[in-house]
């Protein structure tokens, strides 16, 4: 029987905020908050507590737990890792981050969970991957956040351009959640009007766009500077991940998935268009990009696969 269960490894500003995203949209009944500093978890899990008498779609439970509550849960969220510090990319933490993502990984294999996992940890394609490799879980169970977070920043920079609501937008980064991802201008539409024809009627222009994904593509420099780290954004992006899960929505979502000759590449956990369900990510969406739109994300995952190669030998 569905227990509607949550479990949240890594209780800082991404995890917490997820959680506070979650519980605001009446996701799930149980939630279990594990971090390796106990005080986080207890805390976190005190505070949102108080919500329960006050919100309209409350849940049954919230508790600092372990590994073991893993072993019922339908959706284990991960987002432990060292913070990106100012200026710092995000491949630059990988080596720090595969070593706690490989002891995450072989306790939550070994708690027996066999449900969806969320993977949010930064470098996330990189993290993404070792986990799967690590716990030995289904790919299709595991969910990397992807380019949902860097998508949602496209749109919402090509909205405010066009003077029209981000929902209004679809526009898509392909590839590596960071500097190398790649903008998919060939399937970009404002309710289904190309942004091509956009270009031809002079209403924006190329440089428009380009600026447009630098800007995207340094959105989190940018926070990072002002607030010393991100953690709305994404929190938001994981509990709409999760709500397609718990909730089936069939929704394709520019998630981390991982490749088998898709886009000409394979092995390793990328940035793509792919569907959501209750058993995880069940395909991906193949689309046809154009000669430029390869060539970003061949470039795109030749840097994932050099990075990958880094963790592995970090978690020899
Ligand atoms: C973000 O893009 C830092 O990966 C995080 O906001």
């Amino acid at each position: 029987m569905k227990k509607n269960k949550v479990v949240l490894v890594g209780c800082g500003a991404v995890g917490t905020s997820f959680l506070y995203a979650a519980i605001n949209q009446g996701l799930a009944s149980e939630y279990v908050l594990i971090d390796v500093f106990p005080d986080a978890a207890e805390g976190n899990a005190i505070d949102l507590a108080d919500t329960m008498a006050v919100l309209p779609t409350t849940f049954t439970s919230i508790k600092a737990g372990t590994y073991a509550d893993c072993s019922d849960a339908e959706v284990v969220v991960v987002t432990a890792g060292r913070p990106q510090k100012p200026g710092e990319t995000r491949i630059e933490m990988v080596s720090d981050n595969a070593k706690i993502m490989k002891e995450i990984a072989i306790q939550i294999k070994d708690s027996g969970f066999n449900g969806i996992s969320i993977i949010a940890s930064n470098p996330v394609d990189v993290l993404t991957t070792i986990y799967q490799e690590v716990t030995g879980f289904n790919e299709h169970k595991v969910i990397g956040s992807g380019t949902t977070l860097d998508s949602a920043r496209l749109r919402r920079l090509l909205a405010e351009k066009l003077e029209v609501a981000p929902t209004d937008v679809d526009a898509y980064l392909i590839g590596e959640h960071g500097d190398s991802s790649v903008p998919v201008w060939s399937k970009t539409t404002v309710m289904g009007k190309a942004v091509k024809d956009y270009l031809d009627e002079e209403k924006i222009s190329q440089a428009d766009l380009d600026k447009i994904w630098k800007d995207a593509v340094n959105m989190a420099y940018v926070i990072i500077e002002k607030k010393r780290a991100t953690f709305y954004g994404i929190g938001v992006c994981l509990a709409r991940l999760m709500s397609a899960v718990l909730r089936n929505e069939r929704q394709i979502f520019m998630i981390g998935a991982k490749l088998n000759d898709q886009y000409n590449h394979k092995g390793f956990y990328t940035g793509v268009p792919a569907l959501i369900s209750a058993n995880g990510w069940e395909y991906i969406l193949e689309w046809n990009l154009s000669t430029n739109e390869q060539a970003g994300f061949d470039k795109s995952s030749s840097v994932l696969k050099d990075v990958v190669e880094q963790a592995r030998k970090a978690i020899a």
